[in-house]
């Protein structure tokens, strides 16, 4: 429980650097039989088991996982968790694809009762795929916001949630204005953010569905909100960029439109990013705004494929974190992403290692997010978020973990095989949430 103090014993792997700009093998701390001790919610130590058990105070609960490999809890950087409902649907891209199944189903989040039942059937989903954070999109309904919040701190969680601003371009019953828009997203924010562990993402949907009128209210609501994250989506698929330049003829090209309303800098997130320029990629690169990668929405909708060699260049890299997209991605799994995404790299030329996938959803996320000082990783002072890895949570993965020779062969076929079987637990601030022994149920905070 919170409040005590807990150990997990198994093996431990947190980052310590990027992948993908240090050498492997110092870019992270593996302890094959190591110890996490949580106070009060904290890591307060990570170590040899064998060492550290010595000096184990008597009341501490030890969580044993002789088959588990424990790391900071998944993170993912771009969500919508009103569109739970309707994952997998068939046969469009991406416009057509929220005019005919988005739209309808975000208009149920008006009422409390069906948002709060999505936002606990969601929570319990990310929570048994071993994602402990994810950056949520709401809907334009305030309601939608309360309600998801509501569950989220049920369960003491670190969410970014936020309504999503939308004035044009959508039916009329998602509509808000510029003023309403910025009226309840401050409503929210004075309500949400900080409370907890809750913060709050001001979340203009995307370019198109905003007018000017709008964009540049929200931006000013955003700047006069320090703290806070902006999350939206840009250059996603090539019909939208034509049509955001007919929308905004006046600006460069899309990031200009963002950059133009001052929706841009330290905890923007901007979904996809296939279709980007150089000049668009220097002006994420120099404003510190961070690309979430979705691979499996990418892959569903047709929408392209990112370009990690030309994100990550050295000369300006871009920050990336890993992102489901659901209803648009086709799994919660953060694993079954990286599998995808590393898909989505060979197809591209670039073959991610497995050390740069599983950053990307944990410290590298939390870099991108600008958290990095709070989750994403196992060590004293951080947050005890933490999933439990079953690496034989499969008869496959059990069979052919078998011949694995190394830490990064484990994680690679983690990432390759893996999905929520894979995964043993997850803690909550210390708190185990999800146990796989037990079945569905969640152990709620409050
Ligand atoms: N662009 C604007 N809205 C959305 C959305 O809900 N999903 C995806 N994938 N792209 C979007
Ligand atoms: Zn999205």
């Amino acid at each position: 429980m919170t409040g005590n103090s807990v150990a997990l014993r198994g093996a431990v792997l947190s980052f310590t650097a990027s992948p993908f700009d240090s050498p492997a093998d110092t870019c992270f701390r593996y302890e094959p039989d190591g110890l996490v001790l949580v106070t009060e919610g904290v890591v307060t130590d990570v170590g040899p088991a064998a060492e550290r058990l010595q000096t184990l105070p008597e009341e501490t609960e030890l969580h044993h996982y002789p088959h588990g490999l424990i790391m900071p809890g998944m993170i993912d950087c771009h969500v919508h968790y009103a569109q739970t409902d309707i994952i997998a649907s068939y046969g469009k891209q991406l416009i057509d694809w929220l005019n005919n199944y988005t739209y309808p189903a975000e208009q149920r989040f008006s009422d409390m009762e069906t948002a709060r039942r999505i936002a606990r059937f969601f929570l319990g989903e990310s929570l048994r795929s071993g994602t402990t954070t994810s950056a949520v999109f709401c809907t334009v309904d305030a309601v939608s916001v309360e309600a998801f919040f509501l569950e989220s701190e049920a369960l003491n969680m670190r969410n970014i949630a936020g309504k999503v601003l939308m004035d044009r371009n959508a039916p009329k019953a998602l509509l808000d204005t510029p003023q309403s828009s910025v009226d309840e997203s401050q409503a929210l924010i004075d309500r949400w953010h900080g409370r907890g562990r809750a913060m709050y993402a001001v979340s203009p949907r995307f370019a198109p569905t905003s007018s000017a009128e709008q964009m540049e209210l929200t931006g000013q609501l955003w700047q006069a909100n320090p703290g806070t994250f902006l999350q939206s989506h840009v250059s996603e698929n090539l019909g939208e960029i034509e049509w955001v330049k007919e929308l905004y003829p006046e600006r460069l090209n899309y990031v200009d439109v963002y950059h133009h309303y001052g929706q841009l800098g330290e905890r923007a997130i901007l979904g996809h990013g296939l279709h980007l320029s150089e000049s668009e990629f220097q002006v994420l690169h120099d404003t510190g705004t961070a690309i979430a990668h979705c691979p499996t929405s990418n892959l569903f909708l047709g929408s392209g494929l990112f370009d990690f060699e030309r994100a990550l260049a050295a000369h300006r890299p871009v920050r990336i974190g890993l992102a489901t997209d659901l209803g648009a991605g086709t799994s919660f799994s953060q694993l079954v992403t990286m599998s995808e995404a590393y898909k989505v790299g060979q197809l591209g030329g670039y073959s991610l290692s497995a050390l740069q996938a599983f950053f990307l959803a944990t410290r590298g996320a939390a870099e991108a997010l600008y958290l990095d000082d709070v989750i994403g990783s196992l060590e004293a002072g951080y947050e005890a978020d933490m999933v439990v890895f079953d690496l034989a949570g499969t008869a496959l993965l059990e069979h052919r973990q078998a011949q694995a020779e190394s830490i990064e062969d484990v994680l690679f076929l983690l990432m390759m095989l893996g999905d929520d079987r894979s995964v043993e637990a997850t803690y909550i601030a210390g708190n185990r949430v999800y146990n796989k022994a037990d079945g569905a149920t969640l152990q709620y905070a409050v």
